[in-house]
């Protein structure tokens, strides 16, 4: 059992995911009987245990939108002055299902031949004309596929092409998804723009939207005024009071406390002020990985605890400053402490498998808390570029990088005030893995897979299993660990799901 392995006197290792495996229970389910309902905080709970971290490369609004809707939860990362980073937030609590807020505009004065440019790096076709390019000035008209395809002068300019307003369907703002929707097929259009009565944009409808996605079963959602959930990470100095002033004027649902070693006395402080000021404020306070750090935290007032240090895959914080854990040790140690207070935990950083993610719960994580594993994606932020051999790349980084603590996540490692900068991270990047809304469909599925193999048919149950010792893990040599991957092959393909 998991006190056996982590609770031995004799046990000398920190253990990391890969050296557990869980062995197989009894199964008399199906998959789709496998829920996934699990915590994020004490009062926020998720239909898909899975949490988008607070970083540069991962987490702004387009991803915690994409988060929410499938389930999980976007922390929206601190490396934004406080009015941007409260504006994101609001984009989130401002979202409707099949409208697109701030689609991109391009002006009429733009080439064709810029047009195909910017296509390849976003991804997608059609774009209103607006008078300066920007949203909420005023619609001239749109430009799509259709309209550009059979030009042959790539220089033309898109007033001279684009289908103009006045040979457009549009719509006056306020109106409802069902009645675009009705407009869209009678009028057999592919893109709606929805305008002000002056015809200003103020949204755009697009079919392939409404016809891919406008039920989400597992949204993260208020109960009440159906408004999709999200959190925003905060810092430790002074001045971030006046940040979570403004998260909160902008609606957001839980603040987390983003510091690479959370034990300090300005985390501790920074936890009794908000609770103090914002009682209902859902507070996610660490990193953490000792019982003795998070029992700190949790006599603070924190309402969930973010565990790991220095294991992330950016991460170098255990070569530069010799401290931190092994994950799973630092996962099933904390949520053993956390538990008796019913405090979640999420298991931050290390992921990258779903069977990674059925350890992290299987040892007593609400979530887990993915920064590689989700960078790549269509919705974080940064766009696409192409490698030497044709790959489709995105940019990925520490927070701990020089880069990123330029913009301001030096604070994560109580590196504000010092003279010179030193890297607990590195720059890197990742291949593109499509969109959230087809990745986390496969995770959940792979989940869910893990959970039915060990026989558990809830994440209550799983755990329950944990703390009777029912839930049995093995701890893998070097040699197991290699007999369990691939191996043995001259060459192979791996793709993901279909
Ligand atoms: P993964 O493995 O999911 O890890 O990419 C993401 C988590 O790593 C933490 N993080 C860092 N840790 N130096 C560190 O030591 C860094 O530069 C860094 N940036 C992020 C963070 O907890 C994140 O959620």
């Amino acid at each position: 059992s998991a006190s056996e392995i982590f609770g031995s006197k004799t046990a000398m290792s920190g253990y990391t995911y890969d050296d557990l495996i869980c062995l197989p229970g009894h199964i008399n389910f199906g998959v789709h009987d496998v829920a996934l309902g699990s915590r994020f905080t004490k009062k926020i709970a998720l239909k898909t245990p899975i949490v988008s971290s607070p970083m540069d490369t991962v987490t702004e609004s387009n991803m915690a939108i994409a988060m929410a809707l499938e389930g999980g939860i976007g922390v929206i990362h601190t490396n934004l002055p406080i009015e941007t980073q409260a504006q994101e937030v609001a984009r989130v609590k401002k979202y409707k299902a099949g409208f697109i807020l701030e689609p991109r505009c391009v002006p009429p004065t733009m080439t064709i031949e810029d047009l195909d440019k910017l296509k390849s790096t976003l991804g997608f076709t059609g774009f209103p004309v607006t008078e300066n390019g920007q949203m909420g000035a005023k619609l001239l008209g749109l430009v799509t596929k259709r309209d550009t395809d059979f030009i042959v002068d790539r220089k033309t300019r898109l007033s001279q092409i684009m289908t103009p307003c006045a040979n457009l369907v549009t719509m006056f703002e306020g109106c409802d998804l069902y009645e675009a929707n009705d407009l869209l097929q009678k009028s057999k259009k592919g893109k709606l723009p929805i305008i002000t009565k002056s015809g200003l944009l103020v949204a755009l409808v697009a079919r392939t939207d409404i016809k891919k996605n406008v039920d989400f079963p597992n949204a993260t959602k208020h109960p009440v005024n159906k408004e999709l959930l999200v959190a925003a990470a905060i810092g430790t100095r002074p001045a971030d009071r006046e940040r979570v002033k403004a998260l909160v004027a902008a609606g957001v649902d839980a603040v987390v406390i983003d510091s690479s070693q959370g034990d300090s006395v300005f985390q501790h402080e920074m936890v009794k002020w908000i609770k103090s000021q914002f009682p209902d404020l859902q507070v996610v306070a660490g990193n953490v990985v000792t019982k003795k750090q998070a029992q700190n935290l949790i006599e603070c007032g924190a309402d969930a605890l973010r565990v790991g240090m220095g294991i992330g895959s950016i991460c170098t914080t255990q070569e530069v400053c010799a401290c931190g854990r092994a994950q799973a040790s630092a996962v099933y140690n904390v949520a053993k402490l956390a538990r008796l207070y019913g405090v979640p935990i999420l298991a931050d950083g290390g992921i990258s498998s779903p069977g990674h993610i059925v350890k992290a719960l299987s040892l007593g994580a609400g979530a887990a808390m993915c920064g590689s594993l989700l960078a790549g994606t269509a919705e974080t932020p940064g766009e696409y570029f192409y490698s030497e051999d044709g790959k489709r790349l995105k940019r990925y980084r520490g927070m701990g990088s020089i880069d990123a603590m330029k913009k301001g996540s030096d604070d994560r490692y109580f590196g504000t005030a010092a003279a010179i900068k030193v890297a607990q991270g590195v720059s890197g990047t990742v291949q593109d893995k499509g969109s959230i809304h087809k990745y986390i469909p496969y995770l959940t599925q792979g989940l869910k897979h893990g959970m039915q193999d060990i026989g558990a048919q809830s994440v209550d149950q799983l755990q329950s299993m944990l703390q009777e010792g029912h839930l049995r893990f093995e701890l893998r040599s070097a040699a197991a660990q290699r007999e369990g991957g691939v191996h043995g092959l001259h060459s192979f393909e791996r793709k993901l799901f279909d």
